[in-house]
């Protein structure tokens, strides 16, 4: 791969990138909606990822280029960037203008994008984006960030530049992934525990329900605000920062505070999913792939009816999967409506599975699916050249 890519960065610039990175995307194994919410999330990073060549230039422009898009930019060094259109170099502008933000003094780049992460399909190929272009950077000039700072530094490209609310479970899975490990991350404090996904006789299979996710943006900033007036409710009587501060029997004594049904059931959804959360990882650490998958299955279950950001595509994944006595289990993965779904699969019955499972969402959405296993890799990474 990276052979290649330097081949099309010579053709490009000619001459040879300097340096190379290379960011994994992630899928989130339980603990959906969760992140903004100060709780319990349990990511990993997985094999597809994004690619960056770059070499600096003394032009002071930031040449960007890529091989997923026809769309390039040459933006000259500037004090400060605002988003322009939706074009997908503004990810790696965002993060320029952070790291001018902070006093760090940049200098012109050619650079060379490249990802196959299929795209808006829910597996974070933009915080991916985004969290290789901050470690690039922070290597080129040396300015001495830390992970956490650059994982804070992409959310906030996401919330303050891109404008969307979505929490930090994203940038960290991606930043710092380890292999054959999910994390276990506490949003709240950012403490992290790794935990080990030894997935015995059983495989990670990604399907990509091939449903834009047009609504996302909308929907997604949506449910934050309900969980926020989910809050306020509860603050009348309970002294708490986030939703994820209680557990379901504490929830039960003070849910009739929350007036409104509908708020109601998304804080259902978020307290509920968080004490899943605990379970699954003493199920995933204990080799226990059983309890692990029904509680993934359960945790589909409440994005499908009390968070409502599932949709038919994702759920007639699960139903295949749920009457596959091969699957482990199976749910919808990240923001929903469309996107990913996961499920644990028996590695020799993957074929099959992979099959079976494209008849049955042909037959009944019309289009099909689009099946990968993945392995469970590490976080972001500067690509040494052998
Ligand atoms: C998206 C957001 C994350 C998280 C998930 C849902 O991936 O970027 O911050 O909220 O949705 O769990």
């Amino acid at each position: 791969m990276k052979d290649h890519l330097q081949q099309e960065f010579y053709n490009l610039y000619h001459k040879k990138a300097e340096r190379s990175f290379f960011s994994p995307g992630r899928v989130n194994l339980i603990g959906e909606h969760i992140d903004y919410n100060g709780g319990l999330v349990m990511p990993c990073a997985i094999s597809l990822g994004s690619y960056l060549l770059v070499s600096p230039n003394n032009d002071n422009v930031f040449r960007f280029r890529s091989l997923n898009f026809d769309d390039k930019q040459d933006i000259p060094l500037q004090p400060s960037y605002k988003k322009n259109g939706t074009g997908w170099f503004n990810y790696p502008i965002g993060v320029i203008e952070q790291f001018l933000r902070k006093g760090c003094s940049l200098q012109g780049l050619d650079m060379l994008f490249y990802g196959n992460i299929p795209i808006g399909s829910g597996l974070s190929s933009s915080a991916s984006v985004e969290i290789v272009a901050a470690f690039a950077l922070n290597e080129l000039f040396n300015c001495g960030f830390s992970r956490l700072d650059l994982v804070k530094m992409c959310k906030s490209v996401e919330n303050d530049f891109i404008g969307v609310n979505s929490g930090i479970m994203d940038q960290f899975a991606v930043a710092f992934g380890q292999k054959d490990k999910a994390l276990l991350l506490d949003c709240n404090t950012l403490d992290y525990e790794p935990v080990n996904s030894n997935l015995g006789d059983h495989i990670l299979a990604i399907i990509n329900t091939n449903k834009p996710r047009k609504l996302s943006e909308s929907k997604y900033n949506e449910r934050v605000q309900e969980c926020e007036a989910a809050l306020t409710a509860l603050k009348q009587e309970l002294d708490i920062k986030y939703l994820c501060d209680i557990d379901a029997n504490t929830y039960k004594q003070y849910r009739h505070l929350i007036k409104d049904e509908t708020v109601a059931k998304r804080a259902t959804h978020v307290i509920e999913e968080n004490d899943r959360v605990k379970l699954a990882a003493k199920a995933l650490s204990a080799n226990d792939l059983l309890e692990f998958g029904r509680l993934m299955y359960a945790s589909h279950y409440s994005l499908r009816d009390l968070y409502e950001v599932s949709g038919k595509e994702l759920d007639a994944v699960v139903e295949y999967s749920k009457t596959d006595v091969n699957v482990a289990g199976a749910r919808m993965t990240g923001a929903g409506f469309g996107g990913c779904a996961i499920a644990l699969v028996k590695a020799d019955h993957f074929d099959t599975f992979s099959q079976n499972i494209i008849n049955y969402y042909t037959n009944q959405i019309g289009y099909p699916p689009s099946v990968y296993s993945t392995l469970i890799g590490d976080g972001v990474m500067e690509l040494k050249n052998s």
